[in-house]
């Protein structure tokens, strides 16, 4: 079954990120899985979202919780299986939430059919040509250049060829078990358009781009010498290896064209760490991509002057292609926002999303009050959302799991130096007591990252009903949103605030004041409050607090 909508609703939803084996885990391994995810939907749209976006759930060794896909037709059975995932889509549909999934065109997994088959095949054979292997340096001992993964450790691994011997190097710009697929070849290009039909004849409605930056490289393979993992200029006149090239935009209008061709159209979000907003609004130029994750609003610090500018700039590039934006606070790859805004703010925009200590000390009041208020300013904002699981429930970024139970790849590629994201893939917490606070049966398997005593407190059980909870608070906000004509897309006009302060206008009267870092303000005379992220004092709305009023 397909969902009855207006072609546009992908301009301003809101989308619930499903991280699927940290959400709930119907058969008690430990693991969530498509059995869960069935049984909580209900949550899910009781929330108030217009759809979901499911993490890779394919089969896969897990050398990248997923990342790596071994056949992207199939379903992981630690997830389920292909049946399930269609009752899933059926299901969700029925209660009018869309779902889309999770596409990793850049790299598949070392088990993947492909992989195995150019091992076989040897050097210069039609098999190896659809990944990057090349010999290695000097006497063949060297990797072919000096790139690094993204991981740590170099990009390059050397095999054993069939014979015995030592052979060829092939690229991968994330885990050794991530080889890169080479976007030059056009039978790369027919299996992913034939993937896409795969699972939008069984009613997906969208996907969501895997690292869509970064499918082509320079076939010279430069060396990069040191400089940084970005493109050198942000206007594109010089371009990166393998970075945000522009000639993947040939493969966004061909995925448009066969995403057009469903009733309604399939959609697309693009995955791109890019450098700018100007460099993000090629990927939604017309005939491309539905929308894009704008990351500079997550990497933005809690600083008024730099979330006003980037949230200009971004507008201004993106109406300059006829596209909406798309807001995000956390996803499976960062430090939840709750820990990063609990900790000392910077003074400038990171590059790239920044870790946190495992001895870091994030005060983590601090980091809810302007959470919430991160919140209403993001659903206020024109364009579309997506929330992380676990976010409507305040969960904070777990720093002290134990090492021995560290999975993400870049602890052990990066000399066991950086923990990597696994804190922010804590399984859920449903219920306030159990051995897995509801995530699991009572006597299942512990689930595969412990959760801290805390998130007792935290869970959905344990906030349900309760006034001011986060959970609550998110479901009133959603609903203020699926409400109110102002909001969703259309105009933002700022107003005069202090310094601060952000304050913008939306349609309909509708008004947002944030609070950020500037002294208690009072509210214009005459507005009704209609929502607020915390209390509001004698003075007005006090620092790292945000309001929506009606003038
Ligand atoms: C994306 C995913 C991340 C994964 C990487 C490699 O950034 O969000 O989780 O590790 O791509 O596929």
């Amino acid at each position: 079954m397909t969902l009855a909508a207006p072609a546009d609703w992908w301009r301003d939803a809101v989308i619930y990120q499903v991280y699927p084996r940290s959400f709930a885990d119907g058969n008690g391994d430990g693991m969530g899985d498509i059995a869960g995810l069935r049984a909580r939907l209900p949550y899910i749209h009781a929330l108030g979202v217009d759809a979901i976006w499911i993490n890779p759930w394919y089969p896969s060794p897990m050398a990248d919780a997923g990342y790596d896909v071994a056949d992207y037709r199939d379903v992981a059975p630690v997830f389920g299986s292909l049946a399930e995932a269609e009752a899933l889509i059926a299901e969700a549909h029925a209660l009018e939430l869309r779902v889309l999934l999770d596409i990793v065109p850049n790299h598949t997994s070392t088990e993947h059919p492909w992989f195995k088959a150019a091992l076989d095949a040897g050097p210069g054979s039609p098999a190896r040509q659809r990944y990057i292997f090349r010999t290695g340096r000097g006497d063949g001992s060297e990797p072919p250049n000096d790139w690094q993964s993204v991981f740590g450790g170099s990009a390059w691994t050397r095999i054993t060829e069939a014979d015995g011997r030592a052979g060829e190097w092939y690229l991968h710009l994330f885990d050794v078990g991530q080889p890169d697929l080479n976007w030059d070849q056009p039978e790369v290009h027919a299996e992913f358009m034939s993937v896409l039909r795969f699972w939008f004849d069984r009613g997906v409605d969208g996907f969501r781009i895997d690292v869509a930056n970064a499918l082509f490289k320079d076939p010279d393979l430069p060396d990069l010498a040191g400089s940084e993992l970005q493109p050198p200029a942000g206007d594109g006149s010089v371009e990166h290896p393998f970075w945000d090239r522009d000639v993947v935009h040939d493969v966004y209008r061909e995925w448009r064209g066969v995403a057009d061709q469903y009733t309604p159209p399939r959609v697309f979000v693009a995955e791109a760490w890019v450098d700018g907003p100007e460099r993000l609004a090629r990927y939604v130029r017309r005939g491309q991509l539905h929308s894009a994750f704008n990351f500079d609003f997550l990497r933005t610090p809690w600083r008024s002057p730099l979330l006003r500018q980037g949230i200009d700039q971004v507008l201004a590039a993106l109406r300059g292609v006829d596209a909406e934006p798309t807001w995000v606070l956390s996803n499976h790859d960062v430090v939840r926002h709750v820990t990063r805004l609990g900790l000392p703010q910077r003074e400038t925009i990171p590059r790239r999303p920044e870790g946190v200590a495992a001895d870091a000390e994030p005060d983590l009041d601090l980091g809810t009050r302007r959470a919430r208020a991160a919140t209403l300013l993001m659903l206020s904002l024109p364009g579309g959302a997506y929330l992380y699981q676990g976010e409507e429930l305040g969960l904070w970024e777990v720093l002290d799991l134990p090492e021995r139970m560290l999975q993400d790849p870049t602890w052990v590629r990066s000399g066991k130096k950086q923990r990597g994201r696994d804190g922010a893939r804590v399984p859920m917490p449903w219920s306030a007591d159990g051995p897995s606070l509801g995530f699991g049966p009572s006597d299942g398997s512990p689930p595969w990252l412990p959760q801290p005593a805390a998130w007792a407190g935290m869970s959905v059980a344990a906030q349900t009903g309760v006034p001011g909870s986060m959970l609550e608070f998110y479901r009133g906000a959603l609903a203020i949103r699926r409400n109110h004509p102002g909001l969703g897309s259309g105009p933002l006009r700022w107003r005069e605030a202090p310094d601060g302060v952000l304050a913008f206008e939306r349609d309909h009267g509708f008004l947002c004041m944030v609070n950020v870092d500037g002294q208690p303000i009072g509210l214009p005379p005459g507005a009704s409050v209609l929502y607020a992220s915390g209390p509001l004092t004698q003075g007005g709305l006090p620092r790292d607090t945000a309001a929506w009023v009606q003038v």
